[in-house]
């Protein structure tokens, strides 16, 4: 049903804003949803909203509205959430034990497989119903198990050289949380997550009134 092949990346970050609002709204039983509402609702303007959608297909109808169902399918099927993909953790430390306790992304179809330390004392200990194993065997188990997603949580020096492990053993997307940029072929992707950047920006905004009061008072 889509219309366009390629669709642009900054429309590509705004879908699982879609995605989360559509899903509330059929949780809600609503059939259908004006390009107005939606905007009331995300924040994006009507036309912007308008905009992003027309990627898609005509899920929108003069005086209709959008069909909710429709349109929440097809962004997810756009998101790839049609699918099931098998991801591993490496460093079991607090933000890989945090991702890894988050069930909710099993929900979406992302099932953890395999988690990895280099730490003795983790090593053995069970995260939910995974036992941490040991970064030695990585490469054994990447070899014997179907692996989509390589999570990378280990301290930046040692990124790297996780990420090389993944890319040998034909991971093709990695979900990086540590604050480095890996090198990787063109043909692995990589999604950086970066937690202090957005505390950054919060941080920025909660003292923006303050700088532009400085600055018209100079
Ligand atoms: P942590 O020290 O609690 O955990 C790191 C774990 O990695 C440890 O268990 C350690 O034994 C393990 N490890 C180290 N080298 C390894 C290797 N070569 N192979 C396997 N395991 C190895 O650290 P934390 O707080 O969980 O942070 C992890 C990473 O996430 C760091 O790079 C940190 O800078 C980053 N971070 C990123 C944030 C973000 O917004 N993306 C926010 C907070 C931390």
């Amino acid at each position: 049903m889509g219309k366009k092949t390629m669709i642009s990346m900054a429309v590509v970050r705004r879908l699982p804003k879609y995605y989360r609002y559509l899903g509330e709204l059929l949780r809600n039983d609503v059939e259908r949803i004006s390009s107005k509402e939606l905007s009331e609702r995300i924040g994006f303007t009507a036309s912007q909203i308008r905009q992003d959608l027309n990627n898609f297909g005509d899920f929108g109808q003069q005086g209709y509205g959008y069909n909710v169902r429709a349109l929440y399918e097809e962004i997810g099927k756009i998101l790839g959430l049609n699918k099931n993909y098998n991801t591993v953790i490496v460093g079991a430390g607090n933000i890989g034990q945090a991702v890894a306790n988050y069930t909710n992304f099993e929900r979406l179809g992302f099932h953890l497989v395999g988690i990895f330390d280099r730490n003795p004392k983790l090593i053995g200990i069970s995260i939910r119903d995974k036992v941490i194993q040991d970064v030695d065997n990585l490469e054994e188990f990447l070899k014997n198990n179907h692996v989509d997603i390589g999570i990378i949580c280990v301290p930046k020096e040692q990124a790297q050289k996780i990420a090389d492990i993944f890319v040998k053993c034909g991971i093709k997307a990695i979900w990086n949380f540590a604050p480095t940029d890996l090198n990787v072929p063109d043909d692995v992707i990589v999604e950086n997550v970066h937690l202090s950047e957005s505390l950054l920006t919060l941080s920025y905004r909660l003292n923006e009134a303050e700088l532009f009061k400085e600055k018209i008072g100079r």
